[in-house]
């Protein structure tokens, strides 16, 4: 039977071949599909295991103990936990405080000068003096203080959860400071 021709075709056109895959072509259309299935599976699975495991952040324990009060020179800012715990210690006559080392305007690390006898922030120039309050720069407040108390063993314990603000009236509140006079 003599094949039609096709009218949309032009004379000097190749007439159209049907598709006819080689088993090699096939062979590799179907390892390309089978890649994209394993890493589609891989890639899920790999985002199953990340849900199980959340990022989490450890924060260290807020609570510390910080030695015997005998430990401690009288009228000194001691920075034996600045680094550790950001906390400074220091000892008045009538007892403990524990200091904040946060600068109350951005946040910076102040540094204490013993000579000056206040804490005097490297970021913009604010200043405290030992007590923590706030005397020169832009710091808007005192510098804030933790809940410090007498542990059952004879240890200061310091907690860093719970923090005293001098403008909030709390400098007055039980644990905002310890009353020690030995
Ligand atoms: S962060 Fe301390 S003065 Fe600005």
């Amino acid at each position: 039977m003599a094949q039609k021709s096709d009218p949309q075709r032009q004379p000097h056109e190749e007439p159209l071949q049907p598709y006819n895959p080689t088993r090699r072509g096939f062979l590799s259309v179907l390892g390309l599909a089978w890649l994209a299935f394993t890493g589609a599976t891989l890639g899920t699975i790999g985002a199953m295991v990340r849900f199980l495991f959340p990022n989490v952040l450890y924060e260290p324990n807020p609570v510390f103990r910080a030695g015997y009060p005998s430990d401690y020179a009288l009228d000194v800012v001691d920075e034996r936990f600045k680094q550790s715990q950001g906390t400074w210690l220091v000892r008045d006559k009538d007892g403990f405080y524990a200091l904040s080392t946060v600068c109350t305007h951005l946040g910076c690390t102040p540094n204490w000068l013993p000579s000056e006898l206040k804490f005097k922030c490297p970021c913009h120039g604010s200043g405290f003096v030992m007590t923590g309050v706030n005397v020169e720069g832009p710091a808007p407040r005192p510098l804030e203080r933790y809940k410090i108390t007498l542990g059952d063993d004879g240890q200061i314990v310091v907690d860093r959860s719970q923090v005293f603000r001098q403008e909030k009236g709390q400098w007055s509140l039980p644990g905002s400071r310890l009353n020690y006079t030995a």
